[in-house]
């Protein structure tokens, strides 16, 4: 089954072609980064406007590479939410129209659940049975999930406040860094000492865990982060100090999966979102993974951050009960 889908909840415009959930056939992504940096952060006026003025073209080279045409589709797909409300519905209100005017189904797709089928189409030969600990860990939302079928979602915990990649991107900001801020982080951090400046894990403390086990909390971190900064002046020294707040991230994130997979005793990690493109997370849970002798599936950076080809691969695991309302909603909850 060939799934068409549409990705417009943020700052891609994004359209790809899913063969059975687990083959790319043709795909087209038009970044509006650049549109953007100036101003530190994505402006939703000029992200939706953007979306309409690119979507006709990453449409065409969708179908150019793969070279298919109307008839090889057999369903269409579109990110109904969460997401900024006029860019999700440039890319929905296209794909409905769309599917309408080629006489096809249309499946509404949850954004969060594309983060997590990205390892469906990452690891195309891998069996994924369940129960599934996932984490879904981004700009907006950082989630443990508990997953016991397709589209069959538990929530085990999420973010009090920020948003990992939040609160990357506001401590860059601090520091004077470009928009996205989580990859400068990293980059600045790269020879920097993990260990410089003492900063917060947030909810790790014996005396949180009755309450808050599985949560997280990072805006007492990036308030610690803008304490340090404004404390040590012209001494900071820039690449420790985005040493020591990645590791603090990397440390809440890996203790907090450590005591999901302890107590829901799943059969393997998936993780997704524009974060997991960050190589100390990534090297630090693939450490985690063996201490637990659980399979962990990360995928490859283009899976991690917004794309349309995993959104394609969440439509097509969808069951026909569990098919969305065909709205977009920018508060879309996964569970
Ligand atoms: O999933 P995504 O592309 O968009 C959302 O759905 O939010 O995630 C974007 C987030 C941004 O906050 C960005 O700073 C962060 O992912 N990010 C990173 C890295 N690359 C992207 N954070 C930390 N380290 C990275 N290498
Ligand atoms: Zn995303």
């Amino acid at each position: 089954m060939n799934i068409l889908a549409i990705e417009t909840s943020c700052d891609e415009t994004a359209a790809a072609i899913i063969q059975d959930g687990r083959t790319i056939l043709g795909e087209s992504l038009a970044s509006q980064i650049p549109l953007h940096r100036r101003y530190g952060g994505v402006v939703p006026e000029l992200a939706s406007r953007a979306h309409l003025e690119a979507l006709p073209t990453v449409l065409s080279e969708t179908f150019a590479g793969a070279n298919l045409d109307w008839s090889d589709i057999d369903t269409v797909a579109a990110t109904a939410g969460p997401g900024l409300f006029g860019s999700l519905l440039v890319g929905f209100q296209a794909a409905q129209t769309l599917a309408w005017t080629a006489n096809k189904p249309f499946i509404p797709v949850n954004h969060l659940a594309g983060h997590l089928y990205a390892n469906w189409l990452a690891y195309p030969d891998a069996t994924f049975d369940f129960p599934l600990l996932g984490l879904i860990i981004s700009g907006g939302h950082t989630m443990l999930i508990e997953m016991d079928g397709h589209h069959d979602f538990r929530l085990l915990g999420q973010t009090l406040d920020d948003a990992a990649g939040e609160a990357f991107d506001k401590v860059a900001s601090l520091l004077g860094l470009p928009y996205p801020g989580g990859p400068e982080i990293s980059k600045l951090g790269a020879s920097g000492d993990i260990d410089r400046y003492k900063l917060p894990r947030a909810l790790t403390k014996t005396e949180d865990l009755p309450n808050h086990r599985l949560d997280f909390s990072f805006s007492g971190l990036k308030t610690a982060t803008r304490r340090v900064i404004a404390e040590e002046g012209e001494s900071l020294n820039q690449a420790d100090l985005a040493a020591s707040f990645e590791e603090a991230v990397v440390d809440v994130v890996v203790t907090k999966l450590r005591l999901a997979a302890r107590s829901t005793k799943p059969k393997g990690i998936i993780t997704g979102g524009g974060v997991m493109a960050n190589e100390r997370l990534r090297t630090r849970l693939t450490e985690l993974a063996t201490e637990l002798g659980l399979p962990l599936y990360i995928p490859p950076l283009r899976f991690c951050t917004d794309n349309a080809a995993v959104m394609g691969a969440a439509a097509s695991f969808v069951p026909e009960k569990l098919i969305l309302p065909a709205k977009v909603d920018p508060n879309l909850a996964l569970v």
